[in-house]
């Protein structure tokens, strides 16, 4: 592999990145106008369901939480064709089997007031999860992923902060702004601070779209049950 060398007197150290954490983004070029959409079409869900989804063991502190159909819903196909786009390239940066697609188990809508935050969290039975921003006032909160391996977090070294290195990062916030798609895996612990905005009304708001996938054989019929991929071919090495 040898991602990165260094000298050091009298020898070549090599050194290899082993089992990264893939985090995909991009900033949509139509988010201005899929983004007013948005903001209409989540506010009239919310007030046509006011109490949403509740589950037992949900992270969110305060705020409203859709229903999990939205990638259902016809109004809200400029994201969600948006979304499908983004995972069929990471299905294809990551070389997933061709005769396998994404698809998507649930897609919903997050209302964070002022206050309300996400506690830390994974997301149980999916691929690769994300979110997409819809609205974000100043300081109402950005997400942070922690580092996945607890044996990494067993002992901290003492580091030159002026020369530390994304590799060494326990924890990594990302900035929550309009028009941003962030995707995962679902796997990677991740939470949202809470929203410290000191706007008011409707525009301390932070609008976001959270969602799941998973990979579906492509002449599975759409909606027949999902089934774990197991590859006889495969074996651990
Ligand atoms: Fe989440």
């Amino acid at each position: 592999m040898s991602e990165h060398s260094s000298d050091s007197p009298g020898k070549r150290m090599g050194r290899d990145l082993l089992f990264p954490t893939p985090v995909y983004y991009t900033d949509l070029v139509e988010a201005e106008r899929i983004n007013a959409e948005l903001v209409e079409g989540i506010r009239r869900w919310r007030e046509a369901d006011p109490r949403g989804e509740h589950r037992t063991n949900e992270p969110r502190v305060g705020g409203w939480h859709s229903r999990a159909d939205m990638h259902t819903r016809r109004e809200f196909d400029p994201l969600t064709s948006e979304i499908f786009e983004l995972m069929h390239g990471v299905f294809a940066d990551l070389g997933y089997d061709a005769d396998y697609e994404p698809a998507c188990d649930a897609m919903w809508a997050n209302i964070n007031p002022p206050h309300a935050a996400n506690r830390q969290h994974t997301h149980p039975h999916a691929l690769w999860s994300g979110v997409y921003y819809v609205q974000t006032p100043p300081n109402s909160g950005l997400i942070y992923f922690t580092d996945p391996r607890p044996q990494a977090q067993v002992l901290t070294p003492y580091y030159d902060l002026r020369r530390r290195s994304p590799a060494t990062w326990m924890e990594v916030h990302y900035q929550a702004q309009p028009g941003r798609l962030i995707v995962f895996p679902a796997w990677l612990a991740h939470a949202v601070q809470p929203n410290l905005t000191e706007l008011d009304g409707p525009q301390a708001e932070r609008i976001s779209v959270s969602f799941n996938f998973h990979q579906r054989r492509r002449d599975a019929r759409e909606g027949a049950p999902r089934r774990t991929v197991v590859r006889a071919d495969l074996t651990p090495g």
